[in-house]
């Protein structure tokens, strides 16, 4: 460990179970010597897996549904009463896709539900950051990271409407990313990271033929959450200071790649 979270304050978003990304990265950043409060919808928070991880990093938990303005602003509240002040980084790993659950194909989503969608995946982090800066809860030099996904970008047919949620979500990252540097040098990104076996990830249709492939057209294989953990913690940190507005790839080079070996010699078989 590099000690790179020394003496930082942090809220972590979307820690369902083990295999969350945001559960990796508040043990990651736990590891790099920060202090956490964790959150999560009321609903997922009920199913007391996340307690499990409390207990281990020594965090409070505060729930959050992030379509709730008061709940959102009840976090913020909480958040500096219990550091005393600040924070200096939050992760926002929060995905949820309605229509998905419901089995609607993109061509037939029914609307109030992509709204739901829309709402939970990429305006949350539009109200997060609107919240943090009207109680000036992000110290200077901040760093706020949301998780995405490369369908934002190029077609994965199946990803369905959550491809136009992390489209909204990158831009969101782009628009407030501006505004909060300029007002505070707080600082703004996106991860967009490779398929990962957790809930949501095993959510989109396909998923076992999804990540497969992905692995194969990635020169150095698909990125692990655990990895996605450590990336977040450089973000988090001071070497980082700056990068903003951006959406980074972390996926094993298979956003630049046109095609692998492997998957020309599968095609020939
Ligand atoms: N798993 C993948 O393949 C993959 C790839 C790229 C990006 N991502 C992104 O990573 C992020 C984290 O997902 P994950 O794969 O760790 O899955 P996960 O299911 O462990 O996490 C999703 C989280 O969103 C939370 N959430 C849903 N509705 C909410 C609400 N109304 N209020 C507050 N929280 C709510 C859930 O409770 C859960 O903790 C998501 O943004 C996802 O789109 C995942």
């Amino acid at each position: 460990m590099y000690n790179l979270l020394k003496g930082k304050k942090g809220i972590i978003f979307g820690a369902l179970d083990a295999k969350s990304i945001a559960w990796k990265t508040a043990l990651a950043c736990h590891a790099e010597g920060a202090e956490i409060l964790l959150t999560n919808a009321p609903i997922a928070m009920r199913m007391g897996e996340i307690n499990k991880l409390a207990e281990i990093i020594n965090a409070p938990v505060i729930p959050c549904d992030v379509t709730s303005n008061d709940d959102m602003l009840n976090l913020f509240t909480k958040a500096k009463e219990h550091f005393g002040g600040g924070v200096d980084f939050i992760l926002h790993s929060i995905g949820m896709s309605m229509n998905v659950r419901k089995g609607k194909h993109y061509t037939e989503i029914d609307y109030a539900f992509n709204q739901k969608s829309l709402d939970i995946s990429a305006t949350s982090l539009h109200r997060l950051l609107a919240t943090a800066i009207k109680l000036d809860a992000i110290n200077e030099w901040g760093s706020v990271v949301a998780l995405t996904y490369i369908a934002s970008q190029r077609v994965f047919p199946d990803y369905n409407e959550m491809a136009d949620a992390k489209a909204l979500l990158e831009s969101i990252t782009r628009s407030f990313g501006y505004h909060y540097a300029v007002k505070k040098h707080v600082r703004v990104n996106t991860v967009s990271q490779s398929p990962t076996r957790t809930t949501a990830g095993s959510g989109v249709k396909g998923f076992d033929g999804f990540i497969n492939y992905a692995e194969k057209m990635s020169p150095l294989g698909n990125a692990s959450a655990e990895d996605c953990a450590n990336y977040c913690v450089t973000l988090f940190s001071d070497l980082t200071r700056m990068v903003t507005m951006q959406n980074l790839f972390h996926d094993g080079g298979f956003s630049y790649t046109g095609v692998t070996t492997g998957v020309i010699e599968q095609m020939e078989k």
